[in-house]
């Protein structure tokens, strides 16, 4: 998968995306990630990216111009399944999202700063908008990293051991089990008996019913979903 990224602030997304499993893909050849800075598209001779928005208001806006040549420039060189805009306004992002959009080959993702983007970027070009929940950060890039890990951790063989993705919460609409490790008794902090059973059977089952009790007592509305 290559994923292409508009964004003024590359700084905010380099170590993200540089370390543990990130990087994994990335040496394995399994993820491609590029960082476009829309300041090396501005005509002006301040090489400004923002302006006052139209109508008086508090805050800067993305200038369009610098914005729409990236993107076409980026857009000569191949088609994207999708051009995302990262934005609080957006489809709230869910693990049926991830997993429908690491099926693709190539990703554009817009990330925003200040007030937003001129809006005649969203209608013509933007064909996902996405929200990583109810609440405002200050641009898109710690969203743009947060999309591009959880893609990234589900291409196949990013991870060790190839079904882990699969057994993570929010599959199948349930939480993940809890998990234990050494040792088995910690001053008297004991893991389940049946998880030291060996019977794999009763342990899936064991897991099986630990992930929906978990999903009721949480999350219900996943099991409504
Ligand atoms: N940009 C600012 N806030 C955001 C959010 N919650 N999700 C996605 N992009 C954003």
């Amino acid at each position: 998968m290559r994923i292409d990224i508009i964004t003024a602030v590359p700084e905010l997304l380099e170590s993200p995306l540089n370390h543990s499993i990130m990087q994994r893909a990335k040496d394995k050849g399994l993820l491609e990630v590029h960082l476009h800075n829309p300041r090396n598209f501005a005509k002006s001779k301040s090489r400004q990216i923002d302006d006052y928005q139209f109508g008086g208001g508090a805050g800067m806006v993305m200038l369009i111009q610098p914005l729409a040549d990236c993107i076409e420039h980026l857009k000569a060189e191949r088609a994207y399944d999708e051009i995302i805009y990262m934005t609080p306004d957006g489809h709230r992002l869910n693990q049926q999202t991830c997993n429908r959009l690491s099926l693709y080959k190539n990703l554009l993702i817009i990330c925003g700063h200040y007030k937003g983007i001129d809006e005649r970027i969203r209608e013509h070009y933007v064909t996902l908008e996405i929200s990583i929940g109810d609440y405002v950060l200050s641009g898109g890039e710690l969203a743009a990293a947060v999309l591009v890990d959880s893609l990234g951790r589900l291409l196949p063989g990013v991870l060790n051991d190839e079904t882990s993705a699969l057994f993570d919460s929010f599959q199948d609409n349930l939480l993940a089990p809890p998990v234990y490790t050494r040792p088995a008794d910690y001053g008297g902090w004991k893991v389940p008996e049946i998880l030291l059973s060996g019977h794999q059977r009763k342990i899936e089952e064991w897991r099986a019913e630990q992930a929906y009790q978990r999903t009721k007592e949480r999350r219900p509305d996943l099991l409504e979903e």
